[in-house]
């Protein structure tokens, strides 16, 4: 066993290649035996392949409760298998690839060789739920090598923390004779009978965009992740990955009762995945929890994705804003100049600049703002322009006055999921943002799933999935792109989040599930319980740019604009009270939040506009306290380099009683609780309005008592004060 230390990291290695070892030690504790060289823990094969034992090829998270074990079945299948508290979670299940040109790494395989290192560090995040991130995990390295072409090899790193688990493959570019095309990866989850899945359809029209669905896992066909799991005995389970990168998103397939398979976003030539010499996949991630709560205070992703890869990422500004955008969505105004009903004028936005001002916000978003939104259906992914204004913005005017007041404008870059259309004007309309200060860009992929635009150099248009990896690659190029001129993106229809804002920290936030735009013409609208369980599913794969904050909750009672424009049918709704629209603040994490109504509706409600002013989007700390997934959640964060707590609690339709100590607050400060909480005949449907706030004294040696009405929640700002 050996100790080292690289520059704060702690490292303790048990095992290494034969070459690493052989040389160095010829310890008098080595055992050889058929092929197999060992120094106390360390095991390396030598030939032979004598099967090792299930010790040797087993690794535990650092407080003992989750362990793994890689081996190979009778037909030499690599496999894996996990245990939490001496329970099988994943039963064994096989792991590997295959390729379309050279034999794959999946079935007469042997293992060559492994090793273990144990990790414990800290680091700090520029921004996000929490400053300090701790990983501690302990590695087993398992090298599998094919009897018949032994130059196919396959390395399987898992890394195994308290929280979780995450595992990928690493392949030497050694067997690679040119490019590889991998058309199956069999990476499979054997997850136990019997559980109750929350999950959403995988490779879909509305890409991830739908409600989700609360069933026995038998009613499963394919779904994307985060998918969440509770087995019969109450353990959490949730399936996902960190760092996707150049490969494409896994959704999982459900193979055979209970047994979810690698299901990979396919490219327009059918093949998964190319690529050029070695080269690692994402990580497969299983978080793991003796309950629901448990999943919330996982940084598993995070940690499983590389550090900050931009340097020095002081201008990534978290913050709240404003937009020229619900009122599209309600039909108020369009995204279009034809018809006088346009949202993005000069006087619109610096009415909206002025508002921003007056209360605090940093950013005014402009939807609509460019040409191209004028053209047909069929025509305006490629007419789409992102350089030049309509002629009733005046953006020269619009960002002087908005830098007069301290506020900066937000740039808009709706797709419509022409990459190419895209990708061919990205220098110039960012450099067109910078050029107007903007900090964030937004952007949006509105088209059907699978039906992304690429066209290539001989004019030849394919269809690509939004989630598969050409448009993987797209995006990591656009925030590359983005972090040259200082801005930080915000994708709508994006693929989904894997913990990359790590690495590159302008990856600010991403829309990719239902958002607060469905309650404006989502049929239906999205349930009490939909932001019930979005923290447990959706959520714990980044932050999402939801939109909270709608005052007018049943915004298609209003009478139409115009007879053009008409509204969505009135039940089409926001529905949930008016608390819980708060608490959605402090529950959906996202460095910027919006506050998505209109001006108007904000003046008329100057009480609970109080908290959207107040509550930070940037946190020294954060701890889920409470919740069942599709039930209740109740969070608590710190701000950061302050001294007040938030806490956002909501719950499904189901009225709810909870009991909550404060421990979490500092011990001896003193506090005022201001306290946004459904007044006492508050319902979602019959009485939404109803909130009470209070204020209160308080310490952590107390304890809070809240009533959630059905469809409601609370918002509490825990003011520091020095004296009472
Ligand atoms: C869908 C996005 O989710 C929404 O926020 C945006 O306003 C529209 N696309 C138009 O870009
Ligand atoms: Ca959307």
């Amino acid at each position: 066993m050996s100790q080292k230390r690289l520059g704060g990291l702690k490292l303790r290695s048990e095992a290494g290649s034969a070459s690493q070892f052989l040389p160095q030690r010829k310890s008098s504790t080595a055992r050889h035996s058929a092929g197999r060289l060992c120094f106390a823990a360390i095991c390396v094969w030598l030939s032979g392949y004598v099967t090792p034992s299930a010790a040797e090829t087993s690794a535990s998270s650092p407080n003992g409760e989750i362990s793994i074990q890689a081996d190979v079945d009778p037909l030499g299948r690599p496999i894996y298998k996990v245990l939490f508290r001496g329970t099988e979670v994943i039963g064994p299940s096989r792991i590997g690839l295959r390729f379309a040109n050279t034999p794959g790494l999946a079935e007469g395989m042997k293992i060559e060789s492994f090793n273990r290192r144990t990790a414990d560090t800290t680091w700090e995040q520029p921004w996000g739920e929490r400053r300090f991130v701790r990983d501690h995990h302990n590695e087993l390295f398992v090298r599998f090598i094919s009897d018949k072409t032994p130059s196919h090899k396959l390395g399987v790193r898992f890394r195994i923390f308290d929280d979780g688990l995450g595992f990928r493959y690493e392949v030497p570019d050694a067997f690679a004779d040119g490019p590889l095309s991998i058309v199956d990866e069999l990476t499979e989850f054997r997850l136990p009978k019997g559980s109750t899945a929350w999950w959403i359809p995988g490779r879909n029209w509305r890409r991830y965009e739908y409600l989700y669905r609360t069933t026995d896992l038998t009613s499963i066909d394919r779904v994307h992740t985060p998918f969440t799991v509770r087995t019969q005995s109450g353990i959490h389970i949730s399936i996902h990955e960190a760092a996707l990168i150049d490969y494409a998103a896994m959704a999982l397939d459900q193979r055979r009762p209970a047994v979810f398979k690698a299901d990979l976003a396919p490219r327009s030539d059918g093949t998964l995945v190319k690529k050029e010499g070695a080269f690692t996949t994402p990580w497969r991630t299983i978080q793991i929890s003796a309950d629901a709560v448990g999943l919330l205070n996982s940084d598993l992703i995070l940690n499983l994705n590389e550090p900050n890869a931009l340097g020095d990422v002081s201008w990534v500004e978290p913050g709240k804003y404003i937009g020229i955008w619900w009122a599209m969505h309600i039909r108020d105004k369009t995204f279009w100049q034809r018809g006088g009903h346009h949202g993005a004028t000069t006087a619109e936005a610096m009415r909206y600049i002025d508002f921003a001002a007056e209360n605090g916000f940093s950013g005014v978003l402009v939807e609509g703002w460019n040409t191209g939104w004028d053209a047909s259906r069929h025509e305006i992914s490629t007419k789409i322009n992102f350089t030049q204004p309509t002629s009733d913005f005046d953006i020269e005017a619009v960002a002087a006055y908005a830098r007069s007041k301290g506020v900066r404008l937000i740039g808009h870059h709706e797709t419509f999921g022409n990459l190419t259309n895209y990708e061919q004007q990205l220098h110039a309309a960012l450099d067109f943002n910078a050029r107007y200060g903007m900090r964030h860009t937004k952007t949006g992929y509105v088209s059907d799933g699978g039906s992304l635009r690429k066209t290539d150099s001989g004019g030849i248009t394919r269809r690509e999935w939004h989630d598969g990896q050409v448009a993987v690659n797209h995006h990591l190029m656009v925030l590359k792109e983005a972090a040259k001129r200082k801005i930080s993106i915000n994708p709508h229809e994006p693929v989904k989040d894997t913990g990359l804002r790590r690495t590159y920290p302008n990856a600010v936030t991403r829309e990719g599930a239902r958002g607060q735009e469905y309650n404006a013409w989502g049929t239906p609208p999205n349930p009490p319980e939909h932001t019930a369980i979005l923290p447990f599913t959706r959520m714990l794969a980044g932050p999402m740019d939801f939109t909270p904050g709608i005052f007018d909750l049943m915004p298609n009672r209003k009478p139409p604009v115009s007879e053009e424009l008409g509204r969505s049918d009135e039940d089409n709704r926001v529905q949930t009270t008016l608390a819980k629209q708060l608490a959605l603040y402090v529950v959906i994490y996202g460095p910027i939040q919006m506050a998505a109504d209109l001006p108007e509706n904000y003046d008329a409600r100057p009480g609970p506009f109080q908290f959207i002013k107040d509550v930070p989007t940037d946190w020294d700390q954060s701890m889920a306290l409470a919740g069942e997934v599709g039930d209740f959640v109740v969070f608590v964060r710190k701000e950061k380099g302050g001294a007040d707590w938030y806490l956002g609690a909501l719950t499904d339709e189901n009225e709810r009683a909870l009991k909550l100590p404060l421990t979490f607050l500092d011990d001896g400060m003193n506090y005022t609780a201001h306290i946004y909480r459904d007044g006492d005949n508050a319902h979602w449907d019959t009485s939404p309005y109803d909130i009470a706030i209070e204020k209160k004294a308080v310490s952590s040696t107390e304890m809070l008592n809240l009533i959630l009405a059905p469809g409601g929640g609370a918002a509490i700002r825990f003011e520091h004060v020095e004296d009472r």
